[in-house]
């Protein structure tokens, strides 16, 4: 099956997808390389997550990311990509402060790495910082449920939005979002049910990870779907490959064959 029939995707392409009930593909990317493959793939959206803190940069958070380093990787992905829409997470403490350094912080994303739009977290709280960033004609992404940059306030990463008091506030800050223009919004971890009633009370679309199927669209960490990411196996990720063990059988060959003096042979050297 070959889904792809757009040449470009754009903010308004995926509301057009919403309207006509296509589901939208989102994946993570941090590199030029893994980019190159998931836009030939004809994936519709590409974000660099902040997600990279963990996979990359392997911190046990999001929270070490800098500005710096989020743009080194954007800019990364962006060199690789003709189709997906790319959109670059902004890093803890470049936009809580105030709506003036979150749009400095946003401005410098779209300069520095030529990504389409960006991503925070939260609603009500960053609300003028989300009216500054869109005033400036910035796409933007929200993010709520289980948002990891406040994970020290969770102090868990358990399913959020259970109780009827914080599920009544995830549905009050997606509909601010969606009125304030955000393009979209990820809900991570929450109860289908919640996540199926905002996607019905919303017009942006709204993409899941671990929200169940009643969304517009979904997405994974790139690195826990391929599985090259072995630690962590929450109920909502698939594994589409097993890619630690087979890079490190790749690796062991490698080395055997080093060891062995069977690489390089005579036809690989001049
Ligand atoms: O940083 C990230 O990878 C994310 C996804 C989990 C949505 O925000």
């Amino acid at each position: 099956m070959n889904f792809p029939t757009v040449k470009k995707v754009t903010t308004h392409v995926l509301a057009e997808m919403k309207l006509r009930g296509e589901k939208i593909s989102m994946l993570t990317a941090y590199d030029y390389s893994m980019a190159k493959i998931l836009d030939h793939a004809g994936i519709d959206v590409i974000l660099v997550g902040d997600s990279a803190s963990n996979v990359m940069a392997g911190y046990d958070t999001t929270i070490p990311i800098t500005l710096d380093e989020m743009i080194y990787h954007g800019a990364s992905v962006v060199r690789a990509v003709k189709r997906a829409l790319v959109v670059v997470d902004l890093p803890f403490g470049t936009y809580q402060g105030n709506s003036k350094e979150a749009l400095n912080s946003a401005i410098r994303i779209m300069k520095e790495t030529g990504a389409s739009a960006v991503k925070l977290e939260g609603g009500e709280e960053i609300k003028e910082s989300i009216q500054r960033i869109l005033s400036a004609g910035i796409p933007v992404m929200g993010h709520l449920g289980l948002t990891p940059q406040s994970i020290h306030k969770f102090g868990t990463y358990v399913v959020r939005a259970r109780e009827e008091k914080e599920a009544q506030k995830l549905m009050n800050d997606a509909k601010l979002l969606d009125e304030l223009g955000c393009f979209a919004v990820v809900l991570e971890k929450i109860p289908a049910t919640l996540a199926e009633k905002v996607t019905k009370s919303v017009r942006m679309p709204v993409i899941g990870i671990g929200a169940g199927r009643g969304v517009d669209g979904q997405v994974l960490v790139l690195h826990d779907m391929l599985g090259l990411t072995t630690e962590f196996s929450p109920r909502f990720l698939r594994r589409y490959h097993n890619l630690f063990e087979e890079i490190k059988k790749a690796v062991v060959n490698y080395i055997h064959d080093v060891k062995t003096l069977d690489f390089p042979n005579e036809k690989e050297q001049y």
